[in-house]
């Protein structure tokens, strides 16, 4: 059986949405939560897979988890760690999981974590992850696809990233926690999950300021300075500006609910330079419309607070029908329009040249059968699939599901048509027994 979304599109979008904790802030959350003896509880976590996939690494390590459904709670108790080693078959998974690197250098002062090697969307190394590391003093071998990581003592350091990258950030924040004196990362990244990550360590017992800005410094504490706390995860602001895009793409009008508005000024100025109607209707909710054919744009994905990479193929499906050409240039990763073959195949006039990509506006685009690549590919392409005349059928749910949780389920509370159902798959095995089946009757 394999599930595929079937969506009829052409329907405005209306109503209320409600948002859900961000995927990218709970996983590096669980990692934190190793830090202290004890049990803890993060509120507003998602059912997704990407969170399972973290659950199943972290009961690896030995820590004991539940989840509430009702409450949307998950309990960690990471009073003993008695495994050390985060496999391949779960890290290559899902990348997030190289997170528990930092956690168990400084709990235990060794760590074993498959390299993650590198996904669809790009190479994505974690060579700043490794040389931070180091600057703190753990000595590391790679061997067999792994990083073993020891360290007797870490002790704070200047560390410059030459990107700010969040993976390393977390995970230097992670490793910094126990080290000797401060430990100063330059070039930081400043997502809003760095800053709910510092919250999270910070009510934990740990001595971290100046998340949110280029620049983090760690005082390092003791381990028995730690506690076990309850928290609540930040709104997911990609979910968020996923409805965002897929209310204007429809020509809808609709409040999202359960969200930072403040975490998504970059995208919410483009989309209303584009023409759509953004409003706050209070400080944790906001309402989009729009009524007219949107206008091209231009943009270029940046870290926070410039336009998010994870956005940038949701304002692509929008570009694909605006009026006048829009140029994209995708500055993160090397291999992130993989959602341009599939809007070509609905009618979009897409030309791209490596990381830029001009658009040219089409007047509608049509339904077709659509393979997701990758996460926030897949979502674009709902999006456009929302938007587009006719039927359109998307495989490869799978994708989908690592960030979006009830997906279809919160559109079709907004009155998008869209279905999930089981299609049984027929191997060319049975199917050629069936047919020499068939030559017998
Ligand atoms: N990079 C290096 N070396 C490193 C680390 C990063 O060269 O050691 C490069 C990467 O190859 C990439 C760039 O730096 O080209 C940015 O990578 P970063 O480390 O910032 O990204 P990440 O931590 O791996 C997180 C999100 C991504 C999101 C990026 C950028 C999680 C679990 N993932 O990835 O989210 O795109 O930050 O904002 O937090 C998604 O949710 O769909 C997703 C991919």
């Amino acid at each position: 059986m394999v599930e595929k979304f079937y969506i009829k599109g052409g329907t405005p979008l209306k109503g209320e949405v409600l948002i859900g904790g961000a995927k990218n802030s709970v996983l590096k959350l669980m990692a934190a939560a190793l830090l202290a003896k004890g049990e803890s509880k993060i509120y507003n976590v998602p059912e997704l897979t990407d969170v399972e996939i973290m659950l199943q690494v972290i009961n690896g390590l030995g820590v004991k988890t539940s989840y509430n459904k009702e409450e949307k709670s998950l309990t960690i108790d990471a009073t003993e760690i008695t495994n050390i080693t985060a496999k391949y078959e779960l890290v290559s998974k899902m990348r997030a999981s190289f997170n528990v690197l930092g956690a168990l250098v400084s709990r235990c002062k060794e760590a074993i974590v498959a390299l993650p090697g590198g996904c669809a969307i790009g190479e994505r190394r974690v060579d700043f992850h490794i040389k931070g590391l180091e600057a703190l003093g753990a000595k590391i071998k790679i061997e067999n696809g792994y990083v073993h990581a020891k360290a007797n003592k870490l002790v704070g350091a200047e560390i410059c990233l030459d990107l700010p990258s969040v993976g390393a950030t977390e995970n230097l924040m992670l490793a910094g926690v126990f080290a000797e004196g401060a430990t100063r990362i330059q070039n930081a990244a400043q997502e809003p999950e760095i800053v709910d990550l510092a919250n999270f360590l910070n009510a934990m017992g740990a001595d971290i300021i100046g998340a949110g800005t280029s620049e983090v410094v760690i005082n390092g504490v003791r381990q028995e300075d730690l506690h076990p706390i309850e928290y609540t995860t930040i709104p997911d602001r990609i979910e968020a500006g996923t409805f965002m895009a897929a209310i204007v793409g429809t020509k809808g009008k609709a409040v999202i609910r359960n969200i930072y508005p403040a975490h998504l000024t970059f995208f919410t100025d483009k989309l209303l330079k584009m023409g759509a109607n953004i409003k706050l209707v209070d400080p944790t909710s906001i309402e989009v419309a729009c009524k007219n054919r949107l206008n091209s744009i231009n943009f270029v994905t940046q870290p926070y607070p410039g336009f998010p990479t994870d956005l940038q193929s949701m304002a692509m499906t929008l570009l694909t029908t605006a009026n006048g050409v829009g140029i994209i240039t995708e500055s993160l990763y090397e291999n992130r329009f993989m959602q341009v073959p599939e809007l070509r195949r609905m009618g979009a006039d897409i030309h791209q040249d490596r990381n830029h990509a001009i658009i040219k506006g089409v007047k509608k685009l049509t339904g077709a059968t659509l393979t997701a690549s990758d996460l926030r590919a897949g979502a674009s392409l709902v999006v456009a699939a929302l938007m587009a005349e006719g039927n359109s059928v998307i495989e490869k749910l799978h994708h989908i599901d690592r960030g979006y949780e009830n997906f279809e389920n919160k559109i079709r509370l907004l009155g998008g048509k869209i279905e999930r159902k089981d299609e049984v798959v027929v191997s060319p095995v049975e199917l050629t027994e069936g047919i020499r089946n068939e030559s017998y009757i």
